[in-house]
């Protein structure tokens, strides 16, 4: 079913993140026939452009970075009739009767009463300006369904968080404020939802008492990508890991939902966040290590260090990795350390959780299978490869005992391009309402709760051996002595 009517104010219209993911999302909707009968969707930016040049320079975003590239013929021209531009400055409140007067032209056009949405796309500074003047703007009456869509960075720390979370709902309801986490539209992220409850099979064993260990890592292989400006007030903790890692982090560790309500799901995560251990500032050393990236090759070609980077300073202690331990207080985790870790120019892009079993409690095999013998281990691969894969042991064939270990994998058809894009279906859940999927305020807030003292800790103690890793690696040799303190190490899949 199409979602109803709606407009789609972009704020950050001549950006990049509207260039690269939103439009072309918006426009794979389209092509599926999910945009409602009748939409309309407006950048606004400050640039200067007619609507001509807009669809322009939108089509080039689509022709290359669309996963569809080549659908576009033909259909791209009844899209771009939606789309129009107003150029005006976000800063400027008397330019927002531009926002009213197209709602206004749309009401009497369609005969009914649209969803008016405004995505945020902009830098998190200009965030609370546009915010309080829409909210001034009053559209959010009983037959104005009104919502504002925030991107990430959501505050740079607890305090910004809560202090942009009180702005916003001092003019919206929080039903009306949908903060989105790129990872949570995955379709493999939440697809383990769908493994952990809608299968008897796992959840009897998904605990501590035959878990041994939580990996997740989330790899990048590439570098700052031109936001040196940005990466420099972040770092991979903020950028990552208080989010995306910690969204993904609660999905695996939540308790079952009694339905699929967003806030039965949003309330079973929140418990995740609560539940994991305050790290205090003296053990911040022994459960977190963070890296930064030196100059060195990248796929044969030479890079150059992060503190090279334009737009950052050159004796930067900023982390482009980030490794940390958390573990959760509850009954169904107690005692199961869970690793996470990000970076730059890491070795490959790769995203995905492993659940490390205990070994089977005793092996009556004769002595040689020790050698082989591989304890259970479920893969959860989000990206670039989308699978899921459990390895578990079986005989050699032949006239001894020996055994080996097998993946059994079951994978998404990757080829075919089918999965929707992460954005194509939070968009459509945010003309829809639905915000399962989108953070809620106290989620945001206890996941900068975990982070904020390992963020402290970094920042009153500058690093003394940065930087500590080069491109290609696998990150700073501290997060190997990290993970081996319990005798583990990091499982790296290998994409195909
Ligand atoms: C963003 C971060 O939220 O996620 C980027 O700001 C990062 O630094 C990106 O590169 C990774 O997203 P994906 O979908 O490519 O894994």
């Amino acid at each position: 079913k199409r979602p109803p009517a709606s407009i789609l104010f972009i704020f950050g219209g001549s950006g990049d993140l509207n260039y690269r993911k939103l439009t072309p999302a918006l426009y794979n909707l389209f092509l599926d026939e999910w945009m409602p009968d009748n939409f309309a969707i407006a950048g606004i930016g400050r640039s200067s452009y007619s609507n001509e040049e807009y669809h322009g320079h939108l089509l080039d975003g689509i022709t290359k970075f669309s996963r569809r590239k080549g659908e576009q013929n033909g259909h791209w021209k009844d899209f771009s009739q939606h789309v129009s531009y107003l150029q005006m400055d976000g800063d400027d409140a008397a330019a927002y009767h531009k926002i009213t007067d197209l709602v206004k032209e749309k009401e009497a056009e369609w005969g009914q009463h649209p969803n008016v949405i405004f995505y945020l796309a902009v830098a998190p500074q200009l965030v609370p300006s546009i915010a309080t003047k829409l909210g001034a703007l009053n559209l959010c009456s009983d037959v104005h369904c009104t919502r504002i869509v925030v991107e990430k960075p959501f505050g740079h720390d607890l305090k910004s968080a809560h202090e942009l979370n009180a702005l916003l709902s001092s003019m919206f309801k929080e039903e009306q404020i949908f903060r989105i986490d790129h990872y949570l539209g995955k379709e493999t992220v939440q697809n383990i939802l769908a493994l952990r409850f809608a299968n008897a099979l796992f959840e009897p064993i998904w605990n501590r008492n035959y878990i041994d260990h939580i990996q997740i890592t989330a790899a990048e292989s590439v570098g700052l990508e031109g936001r040196g400006g940005y990466f420099e007030n972040s770092g991979a903790l903020r950028d990552m890991v208080q989010n995306h890692i910690l969204q993904i982090l609660c999905m695996v560790a939540m308790e079952a939902p009694v339905s699929f309500d967003a806030n039965e799901i949003r309330n079973k995560k929140v418990d995740v966040l609560n539940a994991i251990r305050r790290i205090t500032p003296d053990k911040v050393g022994e459960h977190a290590v963070r890296g930064q990236y030196s100059k060195g090759w990248k796929k044969g070609e030479e890079v150059v260090g992060y503190r090279e980077e334009k737009g950052v300073n050159p004796e930067s202690a900023i982390d482009t990795f980030a490794a940390a331990k958390f573990y959760i207080d509850n009954w169904r985790w107690q005692g199961v350390p869970i690793y996470v870790r990000t970076g730059k120019y890491l070795n490959q892009k790769a995203t995905h959780i492993t659940l490390q079993f205990k070994s089977a409690p005793h092996n009556a095999f004769p002595s040689e299978s020790a050698d082989t013998w591989h304890s259970n281990k479920l893969t959860i691969s989000i990206q670039p490869e989308m699978d899921i894969s459990i390895r578990f042991q079986v005989k050699r064939p032949g006239q001894t005992m020996t055994l080996d270990p097998v993946d059994m994998t079951f994978s998404y058809d990757t080829e075919a391009d089918h999965a929707p894009e992460a954005y194509e279906t939070l968009l459509l859940d945010a003309m829809e309402g639905d915000a399962t999927l989108f953070m809620r305020g106290d989620q945001v807030e206890a996941a900068w709760k975990v982070i904020m003292p390992i963020l402290e800790h970094w920042e009153s103690h500058k690093p003394a051996d940065f930087p500590n890793y080069t491109p290609d690696s696998w990150g700073p040799e501290a997060a190997d002595k990290l993970i081996a303190q319990e005798g583990h190490t990091w499982i790296n899949v290998p994409s195909a």
